[in-house]
């Protein structure tokens, strides 16, 4: 992909204070719907299908997808300089999707849509092989051992991404957490979906936009790898 930036317009973000956010929601949210007898109204929304025609102006469906946006400033970012593309951010916290919603609406983005998931029930209303590339950003590290089965990035994440990447689509990955490097590193080694680049420099980083979690770590100097997994045919 081509690295855009020179004339991407900026956001005035001043228009749009953040609200106060919780670092997590309920801890079940990040478990899928099938392990819950009810489903509390604090649960995301589960969906059946999904609604192109109101999400995107051009009414097709997600070229890009932002696993856990958080704030969006990546996802914002992202659809202003790509504006031929369909970015798709999807976060657990309700809070944030609407804030971001709301700078979507504010700048007239047709091209971007968050909604509140969890990535954790899957992507059966996506369509198989339309994604060009998906990312997925700094994840929460949840780095007790019981609380490991609340990571998205599992053997069942790879696959649902193998089938709705197009032939040679690339998961884009980036963590400042060892330990989620190496996880992710585990479930893609014992996988034959997806194949692993080594670490990418500045320059081979096609994103020339950084999303908060990056700019909070270049603020205080912590370092963070980057790289990408391929979908194999
Ligand atoms: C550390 S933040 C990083 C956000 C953003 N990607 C960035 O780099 O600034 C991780 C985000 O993933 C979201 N998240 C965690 N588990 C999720 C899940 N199962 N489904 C959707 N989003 C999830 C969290 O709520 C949080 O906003």
């Amino acid at each position: 992909m081509d690295r855009r930036v020179a004339d991407t317009p900026e956001i005035d973000w001043s228009r749009y204070p953040l609200p106060r956010v919780r670092h997590h929601v309920n801890s079940h949210a990040y478990l899928p719907a099938s392990q819950h007898l009810l489903l509390p109204a604090w649960y995301p929304t589960v969906r059946p299908d999904a609604d192109w025609a109101t999400w995107f102006a051009n009414g097709l469906p997600a070229d890009v997808l932002d696993i856990g946006c958080g704030r969006g400033a990546f996802l914002l970012r992202h659809a202003l300089a790509y504006p031929e593309l369909n970015i798709l951010g999807l976060e657990v916290r309700q809070t944030l999707i609407s804030w971001i919603q709301g700078v979507i609406d504010g700048e007239s983005l047709g091209n971007a849509h968050s909604e509140w998931f969890s990535i954790a029930n899957g992507l059966d209303w996506v369509p198989g092989h339309s994604v060009q590339y998906a990312v997925y950003l700094f994840p929460d590290p949840w780095p007790k051992k019981r609380h490991h089965k609340r990571r998205a990035f599992n053997d069942e994440f790879l696959k649902i991404l193998h089938r709705v990447l197009v032939q040679g689509g690339r998961i884009w990955l980036a963590t400042d957490r060892p330990e989620v490097d190496q996880h992710q590193r585990e479930v893609l080694s014992r996988s034959d979906l997806f194949t692993v680049s080594p670490p990418l420099s500045e320059e081979e980083w096609p994103f020339p936009f950084t999303t908060d979690q990056q700019m909070f770590c270049d603020s205080k100097s912590i370092p963070y790898v980057r790289y990408y997994a391929e979908r194999r045919p």
